[in-house]
């Protein structure tokens, strides 16, 4: 089941906790080292521990009061397969076994999404969505079921006329398209593998349709880097219903530069609200467990109520609200864990 990291945390000798900067790192890929130059004094260790501390115990205990029975999203992988090799994304060091989830599986999941009126349902997670052949008729088989809101993240490079009529035909509710860079050029080089021009005409063409169509279907641009925001919003002509602006994480464990530096924990929200399905079934701790190193449970074997309720996910939730999250092998270095 979940691995918690081991960790040299507790002193043999004192009984107490170490004082030692390990469990936070000032950059992820520093763990265990100070900044060049940077004194860290036990004063310092002291106040982020007592900082994190207070940190996750009020805002993890706002997220207890709120914990619903069943997650208010369900995240489902319907295959990890991709056809690039972005930059900022581990994808291409991937072990896991590439794969399709099974129909009857995901049908399953659909109907206790369904059954709890789960309102969100995301098709996809760490792979490119498209990819999966089944993906309309997936999506035609949530709605129809009643799930209020279907959301696909794409890289948008196999989005062609024809997939968007039969994405919008299923009812799908949202798009979200990555695009990262200003130029072509920066786009070329972040989005390894994938053609600028293709995916921007893709775009295009897709809200060309959806307004033809009058089909109430929200197209949004998702941006994780790029050198200049409002050239990238014009390079898409403004076309789309929403430009969203976010940072680039560490993937818990990818060398990454410009992520996160901070030294005060969170309690990360996703273990209190979305419930994360690989294609082979095992619910993984979050979308930030690419490789399902933090598996909570399985839904060949249980359903989703059943592991969102168990011993495992209220351990997971404990250790964010006590700011342990140093004993979570992914949790323990992922930038999302810092303020
Ligand atoms: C893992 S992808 C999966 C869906 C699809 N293949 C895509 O590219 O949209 C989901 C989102 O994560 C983003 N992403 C990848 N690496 C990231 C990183 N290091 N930090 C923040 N977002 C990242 C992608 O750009 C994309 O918007
Ligand atoms: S960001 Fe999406 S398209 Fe790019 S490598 Fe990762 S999964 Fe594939």
């Amino acid at each position: 089941m979940h691995h918690l990291a081991d960790s040299a945390r507790i002193n043999k000798k004192t009984g107490r906790k170490s004082k030692y900067l390990r469990c936070f790192p000032s950059k992820p890929t520093l763990v265990g080292k100070p900044e060049k130059g940077q004194v860290v004094t036990n004063e310092t260790e002291q106040n982020r521990t007592k900082l994190s501390k207070v940190s996750c115990s009020v805002i993890g205990g706002v997220f207890n009061l709120a914990l619903n029975q069943f997650p208010n999203t369900v995240r489902i992988e319907t295959t990890n397969a991709c056809n690039a090799k972005c930059v900022i994304c581990p994808h291409r060091k991937m072990q896991r076994p590439v794969g399709y989830m099974d129909d009857a599986l995901y049908n399953r999941i659909i109907d206790e999404c369904a059954e709890y009126n789960c309102d969100d349902v995301h098709l996809h997670n760490f792979g490119e969505p498209l990819l999966d052949k089944h993906i309309a008729q997936r999506v035609r088989y949530a709605k129809r079921k009643g799930v209020k809101r279907v959301t696909i993240f794409s890289n948008g490079s196999l989005l062609t006329a024809d997939k968007a009529n039969e994405l919008m035909d299923a009812g799908l509710d949202e798009i979200k398209i990555s695009f990262d860079g200003a130029t072509e050029e920066e786009f070329e080089r972040i989005r390894l593998g994938l053609k600028f021009d293709t995916v921007a005409a893709n775009i295009k063409e897709l809200v060309k349709i959806r307004d033809l169509k009058k089909f109430p279907l929200k197209i949004k641009v998702a941006c994780h880097s790029t050198s200049d925001k409002g050239k990238t919003m014009q390079s898409l002509e403004n076309c789309v219903d929403e430009f969203c602006f976010g940072k680039v994480h560490n993937w818990a464990d990818f060398e990454i530069n410009h992520a996160a530096k901070s030294k005060i924990r969170k309690p990360c929200s996703r273990v209190w609200r979305t419930f994360t399905v690989l294609s082979n079934g095992k619910a993984a701790l979050c979308c930030i467990d690419y490789e399902g190193k933090v598996v909570l449970g399985d839904v060949n074997k249980a359903s989703i109520f059943e592991i969102w309720n168990n011993k495992s996910y209220k351990e997971m939730r404990l250790l964010h609200r006590t700011a342990q999250q140093d004993q979570i092998t992914i949790c323990k270095n992922c930038t999302k864990s810092f303020w």
